[in-house]
């Protein structure tokens, strides 16, 4: 039996996929979870806590702890809750701990998208749909500092730019599912796109997708 159309959106961060996966949300009646959360509020909860963030007991617990209730703060859209996420997202218990949370959600009989790092290739490998979303540093630096600056919280450009090329690196090069296009996302650089334009090709993208999983 064929499961439910998941729509697996991964990729680095500012690279527009949470935009991305929200239009198709919109286009497709699906409901949208933004995974990154997750770990932010690991983060900021184990900040909170006083633990060390490389104290990988510490994290799990607050990973272990949290509720879905805990997602709408809107102190977890920080640029220092990205960075409190991306350390915190390098332990395994961390992961694995937020695994099911991710899983119940995507196993829904009307389906959803998911967006993260590691959607397509371990949350849900087996989606008839994964895009995984990409653009240059420095233009995804260039959008997280506008996004940052119309949030109240204004940065330099160049810190911006230092902060993602750090997350690529940690993100990328951590041994737990690491951030990575699985072997059949398809790739959607959108560094010379528009937002509508990057919206659109996602769409076109996802309805071949569907189209494949209905005949299936
Ligand atoms: O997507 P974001 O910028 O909100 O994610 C914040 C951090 O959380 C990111 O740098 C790495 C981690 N993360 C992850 O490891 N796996 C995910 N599925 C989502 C986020």
């Amino acid at each position: 039996m064929k499961g439910p159309f998941v729509i697996a959106v991964d990729g680095p961060a500012a690279s527009g996929k949470g935009t991305i996966a929200t239009g198709l949300g919109k286009a497709f009646d699906l409901p949208v979870l933004d995974t990154g959360l997750l770990y932010r509020a690991v983060g900021v909860l184990t900040e909170r806590s006083g633990e060390p963030l490389d104290n990988a007991e510490a994290c799990a617990a607050a990973a272990a702890m949290l509720t879905a209730d805990q997602l709408d703060d809107p102190r977890l859209r920080t640029r220092e809750a990205g960075e409190l996420a991306s350390r915190v997202a390098v332990h395994p218990h961390v992961r694995a701990a937020l695994m099911e949370f991710q899983r119940i959600f995507a196993d829904q009989d009307g389906g959803a998208i998911l967006d993260g790092r590691d959607i397509g290739t371990v949350i849900w490998p087996q989606a008839p749909a994964k895009l995984y979303v990409t653009a240059s540093p420095e233009v995804r630096a260039a959008r997280r500092w506008k996004q940052l600056k119309a949030q109240g919280e204004p940065v330099a450009l160049e810190d911006v730019l230092a902060d993602i090329h750090i997350r690529d690196a940690r993100d990328g090069g951590r041994d737990t599912a690491p951030m990575r296009p699985a072997p059949d996302a398809v790739l959607l650089d959108t560094s010379e796109m528009t937002i509508e334009q990057a919206a659109d090709a996602a769409r076109r993208i996802v309805e071949a997708a569907r189209a494949r999983w209905e005949a299936s």
